[in-house]
């Protein structure tokens, strides 16, 4: 399989360059500048390198860098932004502050022939974000693009295949960064569009037959996209030899826990133990206000759980984990083996003794996790599933946690998600939820006075979860749910809609 690095050097945007290469169904990895070596990038034998932008300058000696040799293995080189800058200043050419001309956001920009712009118009847009800029270039080099504040916003060596833009192609503001892309990896590295879903499939589990042969593997799984996609994929390649425990905490939404069972133990026939812990969590949680507090126990208390699940299975070997690409790259763990010896990931204990951890999705982007889980047949329902946190409705009931709370919440939450289903998967927001709070209000029914729970609302928007927009649901919705939550829901009195966007707010009220 061909390969391609991202060198990082501390950009924000490296995991979309990433993302990018894939597009084209092209491998790419990234690995730190500080994390790899010049043998490290022979060995491997990667069909082109891109560098990626960074915050720093690179005529400051303490900015990251890299062996300049790099430029000389004879593998094509792409730098974007500072990976640009780099270039030029490791070549020999000059790199300095535009401060009173620095450019940032959509630009115009004007380019010249170049293998990396064929099919893209003369003039066309880019996003910038940058105040160095490349004042002289290196010898060898030629300018292949240009702005009207920046004398070179692209060059190239093309004898040596090395190239630079000062823009950032992985952003979709710029119009053809996709296709320049296009041309890196296939005109100038050569690469074969051979990064398929349905060949990581086979190839993951040839491996894992392999190297699981003989060997009990343990997996926790929570019916969250990554822990299903993993245990499905296993079960694939070991068979009944993998053992999942679904600890059903009782702080899922309503029905969740019988979902879950019933899709996985139906119709892929997981070897599964569902263990319902809803009274050993509810007593531990009970009196808790202080919503650290309700983490921390609900962790603490899943791995004993768990523990105890384990050591009643017996004669486990190997843990099993749904690690996908993100959280590899965010750890700095940014090797590349897939069985390695146990390390405490993922809040488990060191003292559960396995011999290995297995974590077959690690190399994956979330959406490349979905589109595994379509292949192997997991319902789309599973597969593009809202995100919901590990402690469940714990956070969504603001105060101590009661079981008569918790059935109310399950009830107002089951009505708000029947609504938007309603509205179709297109237009539903990226998460949404009900929250209790722990005021009361008063109401009328009937003749009769009520002095009920009020339930907030909460439905936002957005790509990362970082940021998040609240969302503007249609009123005739919002009517529908609350004249429905305040009928079908006795004890809850009043329905109110959050509308506090990501930051201040954050998604969960606690
Ligand atoms: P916040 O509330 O931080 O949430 O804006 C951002 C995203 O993360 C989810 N979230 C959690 N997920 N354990 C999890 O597994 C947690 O403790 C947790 N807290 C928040 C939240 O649902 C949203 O998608």
């Amino acid at each position: 399989m061909d390969k391609i690095l991202v060198l990082d050097f501390g950009g924000q945007y490296n995991q979309l360059i990433a993302r990018r290469v894939r597009e084209q169904h092209v491998y790419a990895e990234i690995r730190s500048c500080k994390r790899i070596t010049i043998e490290e990038i022979k060995n491997i034998g990667y069909k082109g390198i891109i560098f990626t932008g960074g915050p720093n300058s690179v005529y400051d000696p303490a900015s990251p860098t890299f062996d300049k040799k790099v430029l000389e293995l004879g593998i094509p080189v792409l730098g974007i932004c500072y990976g640009a800058q780099l270039i030029a200043h490791l070549s020999g050419g000059k790199v300095e502050s535009a401060k009173n001309s620095s450019e940032y956001g959509k630009t115009d920009v004007y380019v010249e022939k170049d293998v990396l712009f064929e099919g893209v118009p003369e003039n066309s847009v880019c996003w910038m974000s940058h105040t160095d800029y490349i004042s002289e270039l290196p010898a060898g080099f030629e300018r292949t693009a240009y702005t009207d504040k920046c004398p070179c916003a692209a060059m190239s060596c093309t004898d040596r295949k090395i190239y630079a833009v000062q823009f950032h192609p992985e952003v979709t503001h710029t119009e053809f960064g996709k296709q320049m892309f296009a041309n890196f990896v296939f005109k100038v590295c050569g690469c074969e569009a051979d990064w398929t879903m349905d060949d990581f499939i086979e190839r993951s589990v040839e491996k894992y037959r392999a190297e699981l042969t003989g060997k009990n593997v343990l997996l926790a799984l929570s019916g969250g996209v990554d822990s299903s996609v993993t245990a499905v994929l296993l079960h694939r390649a070991i068979g009944d030899r993998l053992k999942c425990v679904f600890v059903d905490h009782g702080l899922l939404r309503k029905d969740e826990g019988d979902f879950v069972e019933n899709t996985f133990k139906g119709k892929f026939g997981l070897n599964m133990v569902r263990v319902n812990a809803q009274s050993e969590f509810l007593s531990k949680l009970a009196g808790v206000t202080e919503p650290e507090t309700k983490r921390k126990i609900i962790g603490e208390e899943f791995i004993r759980v768990f523990e105890r699940e384990a050591r009643s299975l017996g004669n486990i070997q190997v843990l099993a984990q749904g690690t996908i690409y993100p959280d590899v790259i965010e750890s700095g763990k940014d090797d590349s083996s897939t069985i390695k010896s146990h390390h405490n990931v993922g809040g488990l204990p060191d003292v559960m003794a396995f011999e290995a951890i297995c974590e077959p999705l690690r190399d994956l982007f979330k959406d490349e996790v979905r589109e595994v889980g379509v292949k192997l047949g997991i319902p789309a329902k599973l597969v593009y599933r809202q995100p919901f946190p590990g402690p469940g409705l714990a956070v969504r009931i603001i105060g101590e946690i009661t079981e008569e709370k918790l059935n109310l919440l399950k009830e107002a939450d089951a009505v708000f998600r029947e609504e938007i289903d309603q509205l179709g998967f297109e237009k539903a927001p990226n998460q949404y939820f009900a929250v209790l709070t722990n005021s009361r209000a008063v109401g009328v029914m009937g003749d009769a006075r009520t002095y009920g729970y009020t339930v907030a609302l909460r439905a936002v928007d957005t790509d990362d979860f970082m940021t998040a927009e609240w969302t503007r649901l249609p009123f005739e919705s919002l009517a529908e749910i609350s004249r429905r939550i305040t009928n079908e829901v006795k004890g809850i009195s009043r329905v109110v809609y959050d509308i506090t966007s990501k930051p201040p707010g954050t998604v969960e009220w606690e």
